[in-house]
């Protein structure tokens, strides 16, 4: 029997601008959830990273499936109801439309689901990031899986020796999902090109060439291109099958280390490094800094064992301080150059509107347009 793995997260509302949810609406979510998961979700995982809720489920439905994507979405909305009676900020703000279609893709929550036959033994990795987007995952993923730099087990494992698939998103292409494949190592320097631009090109999934299965797959929704304007970051999640013919925990873990610098953090707008965090940890420094979290499972018989929280490890101590570091370093810049997220990628239309003045107040120099002229 094949088991799926479903999460879907949203921000639905949180205290103190976009910090965190209220555990009274975290807990309104997870008393929905727990109300109607009975045969239908035999388990599932409630946190939040940032001011995103997120919903992991174990089934036995595959992937887009209707009545587990309701439950989802109906749990969001319950939750932005409540956060409305809260008086909670931004209450209900990823849920881009009221009527439900048979799948959240495209209605605002973010969601990344794989179907898989369960090894004997099925660890993974359930990742969330706030305060960035899709593209964040780029670097780690590349790295963990494509670099026998970081990955020991690409020289060492004869079935990591074969490689992995990439299949990467065209994520500005509105009218569906605009996809390409690459197979490393052989197409190492294709799939580079492409992933060093984060905000276009996007690790969709990740497969095993010698197996077929499935390793990794990401939320890659991006709701200014769902909404046609910006209405919040995307805040991505990513599931990491890990250990055998995968990663070890540990490869996959390792790239968080670099604290490599995102999009997305003070008003959705600035570069600012990623930071690894314990589960459940919220915002604080400049709107940022952008966070991921892990919680570290075995599936067993569609049953979660409790979750393992990777980044609470005393190591993460220390990579904390170095991006916190990295962090005040680029905000010193405050909106010059590389802080500031380019044009098309900031969360207010505010300044484009005072550019297109300013452009019209541009003037030239009558001797350069003679010299033009002659
Ligand atoms: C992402 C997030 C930010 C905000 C941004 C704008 O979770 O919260 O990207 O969307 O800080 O916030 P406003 O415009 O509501 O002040
Ligand atoms: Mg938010
Ligand atoms: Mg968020």
């Amino acid at each position: 029997m094949l088991t799926t793995l479903s999460v879907i997260k949203a921000d639905i509302g949180s205290i103190g601008g976009h910090v965190a949810p209220s555990q009274r609406l975290e807990t309104a979510v997870r008393d929905w959830v727990h109300e109607r998961a009975h045969h239908l979700v035999p388990d599932y995982y409630i946190s939040h990273t940032g001011d995103d809720i997120a919903i992991l489920m174990v089934h036995r439905h595959g992937t887009g499936n209707r009545e587990i994507h309701h439950l989802a979405w109906s749990a969001f909305q319950l939750g932005a109801e409540e956060a409305r009676a809260e008086g909670l900020y931004g209450a209900g703000q990823d849920l881009l439309v009221d009527a439900f279609s048979g799948n959240v893709k495209g209605l605002g929550p973010a969601v990344a689901e794989m179907e898989f036959t369960e090894r004997p033994n099925e660890p993974f990795l359930f990742f969330a990031a706030d305060k960035t987007d899709p593209g964040a995952f780029n670097l780690p993923l590349y790295l963990a899986f494509a670099d026998p730099m970081n990955t020991p087990g690409l020289l060492l494992s004869p079935n990591m020796s074969k490689g992995f698939r990439f299949v990467v998103m065209d994520v500005s292409c509105t009218t569906g999902d605009r996809i390409i494949t690459l197979n490393a190592p052989e197409q190492l320097y294709d799939l580079a090109a492409l992933l060093r631009d984060p905000e276009r090109y996007v690790v969709e999934s990740v497969w095993s060439r010698a197996t077929g299965e499935q390793a990794a797959v990401v939320a890659t929704s991006r709701l200014h291109n769902i909404a046609g304007k910006y209405t919040g970051k995307d805040d991505p999640v990513l599931l990491v099958r890990v250990q055998m013919n995968f990663p070890a925990t540990g490869e996959i873990l390792a790239p968080y280390a670099i604290g490599h610098y995102v999009a997305g953090g003070m008003r959705g707008s600035h570069h600012m490094p990623l930071m690894p965090v314990p589960l459940n940890t919220g915002i604080s420094y400049f709107d940022g800094p952008p966070l991921v979290t892990c919680a570290c499972f075995c599936v067993h018989q569609g049953k979660l064992t409790e979750p393992l929280d990777a980044f609470a490890h005393p190591f993460w101590d220390t990579v904390r301080t170095h991006v916190a570091e990295k962090a005040m370093e680029m905000r010193k810049q405050g909106f010059v150059g590389a802080a500031m997220v380019p044009m098309n990628e900031l969360e207010y239309t505010g300044i484009v509107e005072k550019l297109k003045v300013l452009d019209q107040q541009f003037t030239m120099r009558p001797e350069a347009v003679a010299a033009h002229a002659g």
